[in-house]
C-alpha cells in the first residue's frame, strides 16, 4: 500500500505502536497476537488489525505478529534510521530541555546546531553543542544543509524566523512557539506542539468524572 493511502489517524498511532513493540522486543517477546497487543495498548483487536494491515499485513492467522519484524517495519515507515540534520532556535529554558532530553537520533534526526538571538548565550554549551548566534544562521545552513528546525522561540518571532528558515532550505518545523505556523510554501511541513493542550484534555477528563460512580 502506498504511503498516501495511510490515514492521518493511523499515522498518529504509529509512534505508539513503535514504542510498545520496542519495549516488547526488549523484554524478549518474539510474537504477539492482536488481542494481547490490544490489551496492552488499550485499543480494540480489530483496530490493531486494521491499522497494521495498512503496512502490509504482518500478522499470520494463528501466529500473531512477529514483534521484531513489525517494530523494524514501522520504524522504517517512520524514518527512524534517517539522520535528518536538525537545528534548534531559542536556547532558553525550553530549548535547553528539548536539546538535552529528547533523543533525536532514536527518532531519525541529528541535532547539529543550536541558535539564539541573545549574544550573551553564544558559546554556552548545551549537551554537546555550542550555542551560536542567529547572525551565523544563514552561513551555517548553507554549509550544513539542515532540513528540520525546532522552534523554541517566543510567539512574536516565530513567523519571521520560519520564513527565513524556509529560504535557507528548512523543510520541516517542530514548532513549540505558541504560534500556529501556516507556512505557505510547498513541501514544508509543520508539527505544532502545545503541552498545555494535553493538560487541558486531562482537565476535561477530570471534569467529566462522575463523582457518584465511586
Ligand atoms: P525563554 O525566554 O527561556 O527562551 C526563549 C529564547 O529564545 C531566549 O533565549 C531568546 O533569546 C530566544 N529568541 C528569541 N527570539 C529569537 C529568534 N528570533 N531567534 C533565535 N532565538 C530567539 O523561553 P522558554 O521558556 O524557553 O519558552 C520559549 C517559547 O516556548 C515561549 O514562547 C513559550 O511560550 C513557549 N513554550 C511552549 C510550550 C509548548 O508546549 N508548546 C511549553 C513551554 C514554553
Amino acid at each position: 500500500m502506498s504511503k498516501k493511502a495511510i490515514s492521518k489517524s493511523v499515522i498518529r498511532r504509529m509512534p505508539r505502536y513503535y514504542r510498545f513493540l520496542g519495549e516488547l522486543e526488549q523484554q524478549g517477546c518474539i510474537r504477539i497476537s492482536s488481542r494481547e497487543l490490544s490489551e496492552k495498548m488499550g485499543l480494540t483487536a480489530s483496530q490493531i488489525r486494521q491499522d497494521l494491515n495498512c503496512f502490509g499485513g504482518f500478522g499470520q492467522q494463528g501466529y500473531g505478529y512477529n514483534v521484531k519484524a513489525l517494530h523494524e517495519e514501522i520504524g522504517s515507515i517512520l524514518g527512524v534510521n534517517k539522520e535528518n540534520p536538525t537545528i534548534l532556535l531559542g536556547a532558553g529554558n525550553l530549548g535547553k530541555a528539548i536539546a538535552t532530553h529528547i533523543d533525536f537520533h532514536k527518532r531519525g534526526f541529528n541535532l547539529i546546531g543550536i541558535f539564539d538571538i541573545n549574544p550573551e548565550l553564544s558559546g554556552k554549551i548545551i549537551g554537546t553543542l555550542e550555542v551560536q548566534n542567529t547572525a551565523d544562521l544563514e552561513s551555517f545552513c548553507m554549509e550544513h544543509n539542515p532540513v528540520t528546525a525546532v522552534l523554541c522561540i517566543p510567539k512574536a518571532s516565530a513567523a519571521d524566523a520560519a520564513n527565513r528558515l524556509v529560504s535557507y532550505g528548512i523543510k520541516a518545523f517542530w514548532n513549540f512557539s505558541h504560534y500556529d505556523l501556516r507556512i505557505d510554501h510547498k513541501n514544508v511541513i509543520v508539527e505544532n506542539v502545545h503541552l498545555g493542550d494535553s493538560l487541558l484534555t486531562l482537565s476535561y477528563g477530570l471534569n467529566s468524572i462522575d463523582d457518584t460512580e465511586d
